[in-house]
């Protein structure tokens, strides 16, 4: 029998009423008030007596956001220095902050050359330069925002945990996704004990055809020795959710996938290594670089065409990675993966899916009395003991006022109080529980890559022997 969705009493059930989420609309944080995104155990925001200073490490997309904190909330933030190679977008930053050019460097090493001169340092340089500044600016007295993932290898990682426990450093780790209304409401439901006891956890990542050949064929991400393998790079975000809605440690491992289409044998009969040098199939293929970037113009973001006529783009398609046949490249990361996990008695799967024509994360949890089913848009929660079903948007509930729905600005917020009130506590997320997503997914690429399944065991994976 179907009953009525009982909306109102849902919320009540898990402690939350209508009046609670509709302060998810609140941009700006209030003196005394809880945290705007409502996260379940908030903390009273406090005013900062004066904005925390800090310099940034790679002034691209990611340090152009977490500027763009600064320049929306100035009594909370001050970037006062930046360290980035490319000319225009280390102007960019510099002028758009008022950094004197004493502030100003071509690369990180140049910044820890002076003395220290302000509270923190935020590092969006590219996943191979994170360890370099982090370790320096940690060693020198710094609190850091440091972008995922947090290094290269388990020992880079934690050389960075024990130096910053060390010299009791402040680190937020940017996975942001923590602090979305729509994580933090699926976090809260499964914690409400709503679903009763929880028995297992489906999670899909699908990246998107484009997005895939962008990023991780063409772009940044699309070489494991120089970034990260792809369940670090792009994946960790998905296993710091499971492992925070699970609540408890992973235990196993098991993981499976491969590059499967991105190779030269893949390579459409007389494709030449570029789009523009007459491919006999490029008004057909969905990834040439000549419709995706120069025809629609899309996905130019950050990549610094000297111009948006289409003579620039074509020049710049001539010389870089992202003119180049995506059968043709020099990618190794994988266009597919499965991840199986147990975090104690709890079942989980995790699929990454390169190719799909959508994206979204798709999340599925089932628990002793109801399950969830969410698609980053909305949480449809059904109890099957009370026969209750709820519907929660983030068009209707959720404040978004930034991107990664809303977790780019809700990380900064956490992290500005955090260090200005010297309070760990005040994160969503440690650098401890960061750690955790990261040894599943060096195990869960060992064991891609090598068999088996891993058993984790006190911060260390052990092979299980079957
Ligand atoms: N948290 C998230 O959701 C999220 C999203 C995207 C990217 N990221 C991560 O953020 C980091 C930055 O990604 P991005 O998208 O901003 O990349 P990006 O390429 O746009 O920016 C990186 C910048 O670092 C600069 N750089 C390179 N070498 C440098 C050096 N020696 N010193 C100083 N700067 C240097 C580059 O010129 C570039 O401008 C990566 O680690 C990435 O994985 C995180």
């Amino acid at each position: 029998m179907t009953v009525p969705m009982n909306r109102r009493e849902m919320l009540r059930s898990i402690g939350l009423t209508a009046g609670a989420l509709a302060s998810y609309r609140l941009v700006r944080a209030q003196e005394g008030q809880p945290h705007p995104l409502g996260r379940p155990s908030t903390y009273a925001w406090v005013k900062p007596g004066r904005p925390v200073t800090a310099a940034i490490m790679g002034a691209g997309g990611r340090g152009r956001t977490y500027a763009g904190y600064a320049q929306a909330f100035p009594e909370e933030l001050k970037i006062v220095g930046v360290a980035e190679p490319i000319p225009n977008r280390n102007e960019f930053l510099a002028k758009g902050h008022g950094i004197p050019a004493a502030r100003r460097w071509d690369t990180w090493e140049r910044a820890f050359e002076v003395p220290k001169f302000c509270d923190a340092i935020i590092i969006t340089t590219p996943d191979h330069l994170h360890y370099g500044p982090a370790m320096a600016a940690l060693e020198m007295g710094y609190h850091l925002l440091l972008e995922k993932a947090i290094a290269q290898s388990w020992t880079q990682c934690n050389d960075i945990l024990a130096l910053a426990r060390g010299k009791r450093a402040i680190v937020g780790i940017c996975h942001v996704l923590r602090y979305t209304p729509y994580f933090r409401m699926m976090k809260h439901v499964v914690d409400s004990g709503r679903l009763g006891r929880l028995l297992s956890i489906q999670h899909l990542e699908p990246v998107e055809h484009i997005h895939m050949s962008h990023s991780f064929v063409r772009g940044n991400w699309r070489n494991s020795r120089e970034s990260n393998p792809m369940l670090l790079s792009k994946s960790c975000h998905d296993l710091d959710i499971l492992r925070w809605v699970a609540g408890r440690a992973c235990t196993k491992v098991q993981s499976f996938g491969s590059l499967r289409l991105f190779r030269e044998d893949m390579a459409p009969p007389g494709a030449p290594a570029r789009c523009a040098d007459g491919c006999p199939v490029e008004s057909k293929c969905p990834f040439s670089a000549l419709e995706i970037y120069l025809r629609r113009k899309t996905w130019l973001g950050h990549k610094d065409t000297p111009g948006d006529d289409d003579a620039s783009i074509r020049e710049w398609l001539g010389r870089t990675n992202y003119g180049r046949c995506v059968y043709r490249c020099d990618n190794d990361v994988v266009d597919n993966q499965v991840v199986n996990l147990e975090f104690g008695d709890i079942s989980a799967s995790f699929a990454m899916e390169g190719l799909t024509s959508y994206a979204g994360r798709r999340t599925r949890i089932m628990g002793a009395r109801g399950d969830l089913v969410g698609d980053e848009n909305q949480l449809d929660v059904y109890d099957f003991h009370a026969k209750e079903r709820f519907l929660w948007t983030v068009l209707e509930h959720g404040q978004v006022d930034s991107g990664h729905g809303g977790g780019d600005y809700g990380l900064v917020r956490d992290w500005v109080q955090a260090v200005g009130r010297s309070d760990e506590g005040l994160l969503t997320t440690t650098l401890e529980a960061s750690m955790e997503s990261h040894l599943i997914g060096f195990t869960a690429e060992r064991s891609r890559l090598e068999g088996g399944t891993l058993k984790v065991v006190d911060g260390r994976a052990l092979r299980t022997g079957k």
